[in-house]
């Protein structure tokens, strides 16, 4: 009896549980009111008296090997349930990580900064709260200029003289304010228009504004920076200028690119010409250059500035400016395949 008992300790030392079902059949089994204990302890009355000791012992080794297997046992399960109260069960495939889609205009953005950056113009930005100074003054728009109306401007109530810029060009005073020739700067932004929101025009937008002073810049240089960035952006150099007037550049011009008409979209933002107006540009007033702190006998230059909503919608077949804006995530997330 005392080796079946030996055996049992073995048995019982060696038990080990996945549930704590397991565990407590284990236990009813030993310890439980009619378990193998209390039968061996039943027993104890009929061992030889000599052996009793023995017996006694060993039931008793038996006793504590099995309570402490019990408490044990539920130690370890239940440690492992907390790990995975806490971190949930740590052995699942991780949740996939979805990955966000960059905002049609970002791409657009980057692709221009891209094309300007490899003919070594660097990319300066400024403030979309401005002063009067660097969005009209000295850009040639002294106070009560008739084309300030050209800009319909958002004031700052309180005071006349800080407004949200109309363009990006105010980036441009500060660049020229901060440095001398030679420059070669883009100027990438947010600018505001006080216009009534449609599907064509909001009356907030993005631009990238283009500055280049040197010593004998001339509007040829102007020209072949034009088509060749028609050409990286577009894949097509039929470009025209028409003669425009801003108060900024002499002479200015209106650029125009040849898209063409495969589209409704293509109709609607072309106006049904299939040419698009992509931005304007000409060769740095003389004035502003002085205003500037720029010697303008010595230096000249030109500048242009593209809006680049109206550039995104075509290149994406995006009907409605508004969509720009509104954050429509079904409408983003189309943009995920885009750079
Ligand atoms: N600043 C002008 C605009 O906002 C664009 C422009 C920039 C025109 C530089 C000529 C030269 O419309």
């Amino acid at each position: 009896m005392i080796d079946k008992l030996k055996e049992l300790i073995a048995e019982a030392e060696a038990f080990s549980a996945q549930t704590k079902e397991e565990v407590e059949t284990f236990r009813i089994k030993y310890l439980g009111k009619k378990g193998l204990l209390n039968d061996y302890f039943a027993e104890f009355k009929n061992v030889a008296n000599e052996q009793k000791r023995e017996f006694g012992q060993t039931i008793n080794q038996l006793k504590k090997t099995a309570e402490e297997k019990v408490q044990a046992l539920r130690d370890e399960l239940e440690s492992k349930e907390e790990v995975k109260g806490i971190y949930g069960d740590l052995s699942r495939p991780g949740e996939p990580i979805e990955i966000g889609a960059r905002h049609p205009i970002s791409i657009v953005k980057n692709q221009i900064i891209d094309i300007f950056s490899r003919i070594g113009f660097n990319v300066s930005e400024g403030p979309e709260i401005e002063d009067d100074w660097h969005n009209f003054t000295a850009l040639n728009l002294p106070e009560y200029h008739p084309a300030r109306d050209m800009q319909d401007t958002f004031f700052i109530q309180t005071d006349p003289d800080i407004l949200l810029r109309t363009h990006t060009s105010s980036v441009q005073v500060r660049y020229m304010e901060n440095n001398q020739p030679p420059i070669r700067t883009i100027s990438p932004g947010r600018v505001y228009r006080n216009e009534a929101i449609s599907a064509r025009s909001h009356c907030f937008f993005h631009q990238v504004e283009g500055l280049y002073i040197d010593k004998d810049v001339s509007f040829a240089d102007l020209k072949q920076t034009l088509q060749y960035f028609t050409t990286e952006m577009f894949g097509k150099s039929e470009i025209r200028l028409r003669p425009s007037y801003f108060p900024f550049t002499e002479p200015s011009a209106e650029v125009d690119v040849y898209w063409g008409l495969k589209t409704e979209t293509d109709y609607r933002i072309t106006k049904g010409t299939g040419w698009l107006e992509i931005m304007g540009c000409g060769m740095v007033d003389p004035n502003v250059l002085e205003n500037c702190g720029i010697d303008s006998k010595e230096y000249s230059g030109f500048a242009f500035g593209m809006g680049i909503d109206r550039i995104a919608m075509l290149l994406h077949q995006i009907g409605d400016i508004r969509l720009l804006s509104e954050n429509d995530v079904r409408f983003l997330e189309q943009f995920k395949s885009a750079l």
